[in-house]
């Protein structure tokens, strides 16, 4: 037998900009003009989105002199799929983008990992540059690297871990979106206070009404947060072994909840609820205290998210739906739970915290 080793010693640099700034969409063309960054431009967008603010930043692409093409699927999860990606690709490949093109995802979180997924394997991988436009999209899923697409088998299941080349947010993107798109964003911000910041925590008990009223300087401040967090928590943890799992909290749940709603439920309703579900848990393993658990609640109460688990939702089905979560490893119940607000429990060096069944049996 022979054997050859191929050694490969990760050498290279993928850090990038998070650049946050009031007006920075008319500015992006100009400035990967600059950057030297690649020939050629499509731009990913949906149909809601293209209108709003693509044909803008194709003209601004167009006056620079670089080359770009729009390329728009219909809005909504159902089509972060295969399809709507071969589609892209092919899109892409009859307008001869090649190996010297750049992806630009511009939209919301759909937007956003369908178009990694599509920079990640096109030509074996092209730079992306994501411009989110959801608070979602800002806070959560345009940094990190996770890019995918849903199967009839679940969700993001098909993917890969690609970093954008840069991240621009302009808070003039969100004013067009309506409360119920801030919620699910607020959901995962409340979730960064948590696991992270009690001065994030305070700020949204103090001014939950400045965000519903779309006020650019609180909003722009809790992007800046949550992007920081959430940045942090990925650097220090690029592919999830221990630190990054504290992002799922409420998520163990929450997945559980959204899938034996058929969807009807929301994310952000879901996580919310299921943050609860998890913080009651930890309360009563003595890990956090009843009364920063009802500050939680009450800060959702504030921000419309639900708390409850609805009651038509069984606990063993719950159970059951946890287990098969990608999530879980071995069957066996997994969650991340809070020592108090800003700091989650670590048990024998781990922030997963093995979880027994007739523990969540009884709590729902
Ligand atoms: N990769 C990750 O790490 C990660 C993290 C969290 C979520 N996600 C994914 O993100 C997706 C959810 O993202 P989302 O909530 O942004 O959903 P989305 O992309 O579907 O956007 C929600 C809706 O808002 C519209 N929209 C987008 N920007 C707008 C704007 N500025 N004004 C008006 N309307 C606008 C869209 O057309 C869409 O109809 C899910 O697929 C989820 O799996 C990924
Ligand atoms: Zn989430």
């Amino acid at each position: 037998m022979e054997e050859i080793r191929v050694n490969l010693k990760k050498t290279e640099d993928k850090s990038y900009n998070i650049v946050i700034h009031e007006g920075v969409l008319k500015e992006i063309p100009s400035k990967l003009k600059e950057a030297g960054l690649g020939h050629k431009f499509a731009i990913i967008t949906d149909s809601t989105v293209e209108s709003l603010y693509g044909t803008d930043l194709s003209e601004g692409f167009t006056k620079n002199d670089l080359e770009n093409k729009i390329i728009s699927f219909p809005p909504g999860e159902q089509n972060k799929n295969r399809d709507t990606k071969a589609w892209i690709e092919d899109q892409m490949l009859e307008n001869k983008f090649a190996r010297d093109s750049v992806v630009i995802a511009l939209g919301g979180g759909v937007v956003g990992d369908i178009a990694g997924y599509v920079a990640a394997s096109y030509t074996r991988g092209l730079p992306y540059v994501q411009i989110p436009t959801t608070l979602v999209a800002c806070v959560d899923s345009s940094i990190g690297g996770k890019t995918a697409v849903d199967t009839a088998h679940g969700k993001n299941l098909i993917g890969a871990f690609h970093q954008p080349w840069a991240v621009y947010i302009d808070v003039n993107t969100l004013l067009t979106l309506n409360d119920k798109e801030i919620r699910e964003g607020l959901a995962e911000t409340i979730k960064y206070g948590v696991i992270s910041d009690d001065e994030l925590f305070s700020f949204l008990e103090g001014n939950m009404h400045l965000i519903f009223s779309y006020d650019k300087k609180a909003l722009t401040h809790i992007i800046k947060r949550g992007c920081q967090i959430k940045a942090e928590v990925v650097e220090k943890d690029e592919k999830e072994s221990n630190l990054r799992k504290i992002l799922n909290f409420g998520h163990t749940i929450g997945h559980a909840v959204e899938n034996l709603s058929e969807y009807k439920i929301s994310h952000g309703a879901a996580i919310s609820i299921g943050m609860v579900a998890e913080g009651k848990l930890a309360v009563e393993m003595g890990l956090w205290n009843e009364e920063e658990l009802n500050k939680l609640i009450k800060l959702f109460n504030k921000a419309s998210l639900p708390t409850q688990i609805p009651e038509y939702m069984d606990a063993n089905d719950i159970i059951d739906t946890m287990k098969l979560d990608k999530k879980s490893r071995s069957g066996q119940i997994e969650m991340v739970l809070p020592k108090r607000i800003g700091e989650m429990a670590l048990i024998d060096k781990s922030y997963g915290i093995k979880i027994e069944e007739s523990l969540i049996e009884k709590m729902i």
